[in-house]
């Protein structure tokens, strides 16, 4: 697979109102989108460094995973996200070698990417989320 770069950090909070102005107005990184991804239970709001984007996740509903992660280890870093050039591929070349994913084939995520994660366990205690651009196809 080919790693074109970091798409994004991802940092989980539990008050956006709080944390987001760090963000926001201090390191003054500008603000592109704020998003429902239903499908993950998180509300995503996105800043673009111009060379990476940071993301600010937020519980959606009381079954999210980020509520999951906030009650067992804080807010913080969440996951890290590498952007693959082919998603299908990379997601095949991964169950190849036995990584651990978490889910069985791509989804879509925030901004239309196509993205898939893999488990803390296979990388180091890190979650690590591909994703794939959509507008590259
Ligand atoms: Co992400």
């Amino acid at each position: 697979m080919r790693i074109v770069g970091i798409e994004h950090v991802a940092i989980a909070t539990d008050d956006l109102a709080v944390d987001a102005p760090f963000w926001r107005h201090v390191l003054n990184i500008s603000h592109i989108a704020t998003e429902d991804v239903t499908s993950e239970g998180v509300n995503t709001d996105i800043y673009d460094t111009g060379r990476g984007k940071i993301e600010l996740l937020s519980e959606l509903g009381d079954d999210s995973p980020i509520s999951r992660f906030l009650a067992k280890r804080g807010k913080g870093i969440h996951h890290i996200c590498l952007e693959v050039e082919d998603i299908t591929p990379a997601t095949a070349e991964l169950k190849e070698k036995g990584i651990r994913l978490i889910g069985d084939e791509p989804t879509i995520g925030a901004e239309g990417y196509r993205i898939i994660f893999i488990h803390p366990e296979s990388a180091g205690g890190v979650l690590v989320e591909l994703a794939e651009r959509p507008d590259l196809r």
